[in-house]
């Protein structure tokens, strides 16, 4: 654990910190001193876990915002800097996702699941890293993405291609913003127990049990080991660090070889 003050008085936004992960990083970000700003669609899910947030004695601005509009986008930079007078960290933790086969999908659903994941990552990362450019300070961008975006993803072409999409983003800022001391890195995580994800790819107790039986580790990750990770690479201790994608999902995507030990159980 990092010890609390590591990121005191650093400004951040979470897209989809209401809920699931991103709720879990703001937290963790609160407890190091961070002052935080919660972006997503609804009121709904924001307020509830602003206020949760603000009763452990944080800063918290909540800023409706659909990331898949780039208008949005601008306003929520310009409010945090209105309430805050600054902007350190983006975590780009929004996300869309089904299960639907290829064949299957509509383009409405195809752009549905694209627009936050990709193009959302793009727009929040475009409108923060022109703050971060502007301050002479930098900062750090942090992507949520997931393996499938490097094996493919059956069922999930639409999130898959968006998450390969935003590896490559990921690392092309970083090189690029380098120059204006502005970090950018990705986590990938297996399995996390979310109401969002498990709510919708892993409902049906059968396919939970058949998901289990990928992860070497024979568990689903939780949110708050997101966030831990999360901490640790937007912070000093991390400044080396740039354009590397983590994962962690207790070897899930590693165990796909011929001859690996299986889990039966
Ligand atoms: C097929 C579907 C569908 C489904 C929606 N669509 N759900 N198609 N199967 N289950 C289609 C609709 O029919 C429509 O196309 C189009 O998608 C847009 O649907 P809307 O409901 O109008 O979209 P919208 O209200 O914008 O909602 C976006 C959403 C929704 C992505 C569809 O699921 C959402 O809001 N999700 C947010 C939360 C979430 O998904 N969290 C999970 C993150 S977990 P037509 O053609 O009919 O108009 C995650 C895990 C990664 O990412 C990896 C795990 C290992
Ligand atoms: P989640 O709770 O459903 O989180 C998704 C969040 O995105 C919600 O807070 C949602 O809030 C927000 N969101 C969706 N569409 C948005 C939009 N258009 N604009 C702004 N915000 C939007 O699911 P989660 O499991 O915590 O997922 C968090 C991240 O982890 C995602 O990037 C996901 O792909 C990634 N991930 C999760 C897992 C897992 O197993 N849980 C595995 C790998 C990767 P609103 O509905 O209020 O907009």
């Amino acid at each position: 654990m990092l010890p609390k003050g590591t990121l005191k008085d650093r400004v951040a936004i979470i897209t989809g910190g209401g809920t699931g992960i991103g709720f879990a990083i703001a937290t963790e970000f609160a407890r190091l001193g961070a002052k935080l700003v919660l972006a997503s669609r609804s009121a709904e899910h924001l307020e509830p876990s602003a206020e949760k947030l603000r009763a452990q004695g944080a800063d918290v601005l909540a800023v409706t915002t659909d990331v898949r509009e780039p208008a949005q986008v601008d306003r929520l930079c310009q409010e945090t800097l209105r309430r805050f007078g600054a902007l350190d960290i983006l975590v780009n933790n929004a996300a869309g996702n089904f299960v639907c086969p290829a064949e299957k999908l509509s383009v409405n659903g195809w752009n549905a699941v694209v627009n936050i994941v990709l193009n959302g990552t793009f727009y929040c990362s475009r409108a923060a890293g022109l703050e971060m450019i502007k301050s002479g300070r930098g900062g750090n961008i942090l992507n949520i993405v997931a393996a499938y975006a490097w094996t493919g993803g059956p069922g999930t072409i639409h999130s898959a291609s968006a998450k390969a999409g935003v590896v490559a983003m990921t690392r092309t800022l970083a090189v690029e913003w380098a120059r204006y001391k502005i970090r950018s890195n990705a986590i990938s995580p297996g399995p996390v127990e979310t109401s969002g994800a498990g709510g919708q790819l892993w409902a049906a107790p059968e396919v939970r049990e058949a998901m289990l039986k990928t992860v070497p580790r024979g568990r689903i990750g939780r949110p708050e080991e997101v966030a831990h990770a999360a901490a640790y690479l937007v912070s000093d201790y991390a400044d080396f660090i740039t354009g590397e994608v983590l994962v962690m999902d207790g070897g899930q995507w590693l165990g796909k070889g011929m001859f690996g030990v299986k889990r039966e159980s």
